[in-house]
């Protein structure tokens, strides 16, 4: 049994689907540049900070470009992103959400968001989530990406607690490692095989209860 305080949220494929935006958004950036991005590809982006997930689309099309055309590329790519989740509702909010935030909440278990996005406030906007959360580390708070542990420790921090006593709730392996390095235990959101690593592994949010999460 772990003395469970407080439940650290990854965003974008854990709370709302917008990795899918994030994909969408990559795949067009790659079709412009003359190559396909697949789905299985993009798994490694996932988690991972713009700038990074530029370098690894570039390498995955064989391109090489230099730094000011790599700004260029990232912030087309954010734009048409930035596209998508403006026009984002709550009825966006993956399956289970809520409720179990409500839940934690109810049993003085702190919540936080932990992402790598800068574009996280936008969307805690559109979905109407801001205030709900104790804490929000996003992509300006943090100068390492996951899997550096920075987000998640900051998070903790954030909430007045000791690693030990959190857990991390990720859609991204290297968010998985992340969560790790920091010491904490991890649920993972999604497929069995890419997110092996985490202590158990789950479609989404529905279903999960408190008890479960104590004895991780
Ligand atoms: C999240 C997503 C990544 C994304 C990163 C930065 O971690 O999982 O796919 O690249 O945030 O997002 P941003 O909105 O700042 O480009
Ligand atoms: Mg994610």
């Amino acid at each position: 049994m772990m003395d469970l305080k407080g439940c650290i949220f990854d965003l974008d494929g854990v709370i709302v689907d917008t990795a899918r935006y994030h994909y969408l958004a990559w795949r067009r950036l790659a079709n412009e540049l003359g190559f396909d991005f697949s789905e299985e590809q993009n798994e490694a982006l996932k988690g991972v900070s713009r700038m990074a997930s530029l370098d690894i689309l570039l390498a995955a099309g064989n391109i090489e470009k230099d730094d000011e055309e790599k700004i260029l590329l990232a912030t087309r790519k954010n734009n048409w992103y930035v596209d998508y989740i403006t026009q984002m509702n709550p009825s966006e909010i993956l399956p289970g959400s809520i409720d179990l935030l409500l839940k934690l909440r109810k049993e003085g278990i702190l919540i936080a968001v932990g992402s790598a996005s800068k574009n996280a406030g936008v969307i805690l906007d559109r979905i109407g989530l801001t205030g709900l959360f104790d804490a929000v580390i996003d992509g300006y708070s943090v100068t390492r990406a996951k899997p550096n542990p920075e987000v998640f420790l900051k998070g903790a921090e954030q909430l007045g607690l000791n690693p030990v006593n959190c857990i991390v709730f990720e859609d991204a392996v290297a968010g998985v490692k992340a969560a790790h390095a920091a010491g904490m235990k991890c649920v993972g959101i999604g497929e069995q095989e890419n997110l092996s690593e985490a202590e158990i592994i789950v479609p989404n949010l529905a279903g999960i209860t408190i008890e479960q999460l104590r004895k991780l």
